[in-house]
């Protein structure tokens, strides 16, 4: 599959959301942050905000819920208009109950995991998932350094992918810029989201023309 880019919105001014989305219209969907201060130690933004935000854009939402109690929240973001959702499985309390909630709703369901929790207990329920989320960076705020240490679990995740056949996207998040995206790429993920490498720049679209060109060398 060819490397999908998703800029992160925390990274954006959040007074003028519509504005920032049209600024990254080339990029294939717009992530959105959502934390709640408890699962993570930092407070974004909620269904209201996605809601609007889904009317002032055609570009897709990408939702991370880095909450508590996804079950009870998560499909209220497919609701809201996010086309694809992606809930923590430390928090989640029946991960293939709500993957088929989040896909009945008919969004595309994904599972995240931090980067001290392991993906080999979690093989048999990658058929339930669209796409898997592996943070390169502790969740919570942006602008922090790529994990180095997670590339052989991206790796190993490819590979479990592809031993099971399965069209699962493998998305990584957290310090991925111009000089981290090609080790993600060359480990196997395939969908990129970037924060303040693509909000940080002067030119919001051309970063995102840069990491996909980077991505797919
Ligand atoms: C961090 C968020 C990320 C964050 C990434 O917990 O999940 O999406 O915005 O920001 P950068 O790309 O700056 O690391
Ligand atoms: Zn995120």
């Amino acid at each position: 599959m060819a490397a999908q880019i998703t800029p992160s919105t925390l990274s954006a001014d959040f007074a003028r959301l519509a504005d920032e989305a049209r600024a990254v219209a080339g990029a294939d969907w717009l992530h959105v942050d959502v934390m709640d201060n408890h699962f993570v130690p930092n407070l974004t933004l909620g269904v209201p905000v996605v809601e609007s935000l889904a009317r002032a854009t055609d570009t897709p939402l990408d939702c991370h819920l880095m909450i508590e109690d996804p079950d009870r929240w998560a499909p209220q973001y497919v609701e809201a208009g996010a086309s694809s959702v992606t809930f923590h499985v430390e928090a989640a309390a029946a991960p293939v109950r709500l993957a088929r909630e989040i896909r009945a709703k008919g969004a595309r369901a994904s599972m995240a995991l931090k980067p001290a929790t392991p993906i080999e207990p979690f093989e048999d329920l990658l058929p339930e998932l669209d796409m898997l989320l592996i943070m390169t960076v502790e969740p919570g705020f942006g602008g922090q350094a790529f994990l180095d240490i997670m590339l052989p679990k991206i790796r190993r995740t490819r590979e479990l992918i592809s031993k099971h056949g399965l069209q699962l996207w493998l998305q990584v998040d957290g310090g991925v810029s111009a000089s981290t995206i090609e080790r993600c790429a060359e480990a196997g993920a395939d969908v990129f989201v970037a924060g303040s490498a693509v909000y940080g720049a002067d030119d919001p679209a051309e970063a995102v023309r840069a990491l996909r060109a980077r991505a797919q060398t």
